[in-house]
C-alpha cells in the first residue's frame, strides 16, 4: 500500500536528520500501529500470534498509572523500534503528554509533554470528558524507510490569539498536527504543523477553527496522506464536521465540510448553537475507514439544516448532495487534478427523521474482507451501526443512496435489528465461514453468521455472550485476533465498562459465546478496545492505568 517513492519522498522533504536506510517495512507483524486495521474490519488476524489456550497461562506482567487528572482517551499502539529490536508501547493523553514504554516490562523509557493542553471549563460542556482537553483520537505511526513517526493532533491554545483572556476562549484553542520520532520523542522536521482558520474547500464560508470542534476519531494512514475527522466539541457553538486531509510530505492540508453550499445553515457568530449546521464526525473514538483508496466515515446530526429536515427526495448515493446528516460518507481525495476532496457515494436510512434520538454518527464503517463477505455478484460488503439501533449491511462500492428501496424503504443488503445502542464500530472474523460481532450497550455481545450467496440474511444471528454489558454508553468495540490466521483460533475481546476485559472463542457454540479465562481487569476506558503486541494484550483500565497482559514468564 505504501509505496517507495512516498517513502522517499517523505524521506527527502521531511527527515533530513535520519540516516538513509534501505526502502523496508519497519515493525514486527505482532505490532498495532494504528486503530485496528485501515478497513475498520477489526479483525487482525494473520498478525497475531496468541492463542485460545494461552489465555489460561495470562497473568498481568505490568501496570503503569498516570497523573489523576490524565485520561487516555487515544488507545496505546505497540511498535517494535528496528534500532534496538524492542517492542514498545506508545501512549498519548489528554494532558498532551506522549510516552513509551518497554512492551516486555513496563519500563517507561520517554516522556514528553509536547503542548500545554486547553483548559476546558469553557467548553460548554455538560459532561466532563477530562479537565483538560489535549491528544483525543488515536495516533498513527508511519513506518517504513527507517522512519518510525508516531502523527496525531493535539489541541492545545495560543494566548490572547484571537480574543483577550488567555488560554481559555475557546477561539484561542487551536490544533497542531505533531509527528515525533519513536525512538527519542522528539519533532519531525517542519512538524508541528498548526492546522487552523482554513476555509473548507467545499464551502469556503466555513472556516476550520479548532477551538470549536473536537479530533475523536482514530486517524487513517493510506500512503502519505493523513486523514482526520472532526466534530462537535460538546456539541456547542456553531461547528460543522469536517475531514482535513495532509499530506504529510508536502504537508499540502485539504479541508472538507459535512454541511456544504447554500442549503447548509452558516453563522458567522461562533457561539451560535448548531448556527453552521453540525454534522460532526465522532464514531465514538473509532478510526475513519478504508477500502484501500478512499476514505468511508458516518456523520451524526446536522440539526438546524432546514434544508436537510425537509429534504425527503429520494437521492442515489452516486449524486451529490452539500449537507450530510445521519449519513455514511464515502469521500475520495484527488490530490494531482487539484480537486480536492469529493463525496463519491452516501446512504442515508429512511427513518432518519423519525426514530428520536438515532445517531448513524455514534459508531464507523466497517469494510470487510472482500475474499470471504461479498455478495453473490461478488461485491464487497461493508456494514454501519448506530444507535438506532440497527446494523445497516451495505455494498462498499455502492452504499445506498436515501429511500432507494422499494416503497420508500432503504436501498441497502439488510437491516440487523439490536437490542442496544451501538458505539464505536463491528468487529469481524473471516475464518470459518465468516462471523461479525456487535457489543451493544445493556445487552449481550452477539456474533452473527455469514452467508455466502443469500438472497436475503447475509448475516443470522449465531450466539451471545451469556452476561450483560453493564452500560449503555460505554461498552467496547469487538476486537478479533487468531494465532497467524489458523481456524479454530479465533478470539473475540470486548471491553466492558464494569467487567473490564473479556475474551470469547470467535465461533459461537450453540448459540453461546463461549468465555476464555483471563486476568480480572477492573473496568475499562469508555469505548474501548484491547491493543496487542507480541503474546500481550494492552488495555487502558477503569482507573485510567495502562494495563499489560500476558503469559506468565517461566520460572
Ligand atoms: C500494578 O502493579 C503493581 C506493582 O507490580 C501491583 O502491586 C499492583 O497491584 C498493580 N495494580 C493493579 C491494578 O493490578
Ligand atoms: C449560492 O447561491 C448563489 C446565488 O444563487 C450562487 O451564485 C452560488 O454559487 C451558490 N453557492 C454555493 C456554494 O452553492
Ligand atoms: C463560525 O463562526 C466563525 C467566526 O465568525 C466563522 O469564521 C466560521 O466560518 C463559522 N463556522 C460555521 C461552520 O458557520
Ligand atoms: C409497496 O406498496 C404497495 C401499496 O401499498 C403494495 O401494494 C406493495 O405490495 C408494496 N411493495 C412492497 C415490495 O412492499
Ligand atoms: C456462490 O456463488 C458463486 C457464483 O455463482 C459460486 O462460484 C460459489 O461457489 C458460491 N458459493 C457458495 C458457498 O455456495
Ligand atoms: C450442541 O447441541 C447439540 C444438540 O443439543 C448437542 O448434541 C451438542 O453436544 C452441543 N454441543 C456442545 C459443544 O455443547
Amino acid at each position: 500500500m505504501r509505496s517507495l517513492t512516498y517513502a522517499v519522498a517523505l524521506y527527502v522533504s521531511l527527515a533530513s536528520a535520519v540516516p538513509f536506510a534501505t526502502a523496508q517495512r519497519t515493525g514486527s507483524p505482532s505490532d498495532s500501529p494504528q486503530d485496528s486495521d485501515i478497513y475498520q474490519s477489526s479483525y487482525l488476524g494473520g498478525e497475531h500470534n496468541i492463542d485460545p489456550s494461552d489465555l489460561t497461562d495470562f497473568t498481568q506482567l505490568w501496570n503503569a498509572t498516570f497523573n489523576t487528572d490524565e485520561k487516555h482517551w487515544a488507545r496505546p499502539l505497540v511498535h517494535t523500534l528496528s534500532s534496538t529490536g524492542r517492542q514498545i508501547v506508545f501512549t498519548a493523553s489528554t494532558e498532551n503528554r506522549i510516552r513509551t514504554f518497554d512492551a516486555e516490562t513496563g519500563q517507561l523509557l520517554n516522556e514528553r509533554q509536547v503542548a500545554p493542553p486547553w483548559p476546558m471549563d469553557q467548553a460548554y460542556c455538560t459532561t466532563h470528558v477530562s479537565k483538560t482537553l489535549g491528544i483525543m483520537g488515536t495516533p498513527v505511526i508511519y513506518r517504513e524507510d527507517g522512519n518510525e513517526i508516531a502523527f496525531f493532533y493535539v489541541k492545545s491554545y495560543i494566548e490572547d490569539y484571537r480574543q483577550p483572556g488567555g488560554a481559555y476562549p475557546p477561539l484561542n484553542s487551536v490544533y497542531y498536527l505533531y509527528g515525533v520520532y519513536l525512538d527519542t520523542l522528539q519533532d519531525l522536521y517542519k512538524y508541528p504543523m498548526i492546522i487552523d482558520g482554513q476555509p473548507s474547500d467545499n464551502d469556503i464560508r466555513k472556516t476550520f477553527l479548532g477551538g470549536l470542534v473536537l479530533q475523536r476519531p482514530a486517524l487513517l494512514l493510506l500512503g502519505d496522506v493523513l486523514y482526520a475527522g472532526f466534530g462537535g466539541l460538546c456539541d456547542a457553538f456553531n461547528y460543522t464536521g469536517s475531514v482535513v486531509a495532509v499530506n504529510l510530505a508536502t504537508q499540502n492540508t485539504y479541508t472538507w465540510t459535512t454541511q456544504a453550499g447554500n442549503a447548509s445553515l452558516y453563522n458567522d457568530d461562533w457561539t451560535a448553537w448548531h448556527g453552521g449546521g453540525a454534522g460532526g464526525i465522532w464514531q465514538a473514538g473509532a478510526g475513519l475507514s478504508s477500502d484501500g483508496k478512499d476514505v468511508f466515515f458516518t456523520i451524526d446530526n446536522g440539526g438546524g439544516s432546514t434544508a436537510a429536515t425537509l429534504d425527503v427526495t429520494p437521492r442515489k448515493g452516486h449524486e451529490s448532495l452539500g449537507v450530510l446528516s445521519e449519513t455514511v460518507a464515502r469521500i475520495t481525495l484527488d490530490e494531482s487534478g487539484g480537486a480536492g476532496i469529493q463525496l463519491v457515494d452516501f446512504f442515508r436510512p429512511s427513518d432518519w427523521q423519525i426514530d428520536s434520538g438515532q445517531d448513524i454518527g455514534s459508531g464507523g464503517f466497517a469494510v470487510l474482507d472482500g475474499d470471504v463477505f461479498k455478495t453473490k455478484s461478488g461485491k464487497r460488503i461493508g456494514i454501519a451501526t448506530s444507535t438506532n439501533p440497527k446494523m445497516y449491511v451495505t455494498e462498499v462500492d455502492s452504499l445506498g443512496g436515501y429511500l432507494q428501496g422499494t416503497n420508500g424503504t432503504d436501498g441497502i443488503l439488510q437491516t440487523i435489528p439490536l437490542e442496544g445502542e451501538v458505539f464505536g464500530a463491528i468487529g469481524s472474523y473471516p475464518l470459518e465461514g465468516g462471523y461479525i460481532y456487535v457489543n451493544p450497550g445493556n445487552t449481550a455481545l452477539s456474533a452473527y453468521a455469514f452467508t455466502p450467496n443469500a438472497s436475503s440474511s447475509l448475516f443470522s444471528f449465531a450466539g451471545k455472550s451469556s452476561d450483560l454489558n453493564g452500560h449503555w454508553g460505554g461498552a467496547g468495540l469487538p476486537t478479533v485476533i487468531s494465532n497467524k490466521g489458523q481456524p479454530g483460533t479465533g478470539i473475540v475481546w470486548a471491553t466492558d465498562v464494569q467487567a473490564g476485559l473479556r475474551a470469547f472463542k470467535a465461533v459461537p457454540v450453540n448459540g453461546t459465546l463461549v468465555e476464555l479465562p483471563l486476568p480480572k481487569v477492573e473496568g475499562a476506558v469508555k469505548f474501548g478496545r484491547p491493543v496487542f503486541g507480541d503474546g500481550k494484550v494492552f488495555v487502558v483500565d477503569g482507573q485510567g492505568r495502562l494495563i499489560a497482559l500476558g503469559r506468565k514468564t517461566a520460572t
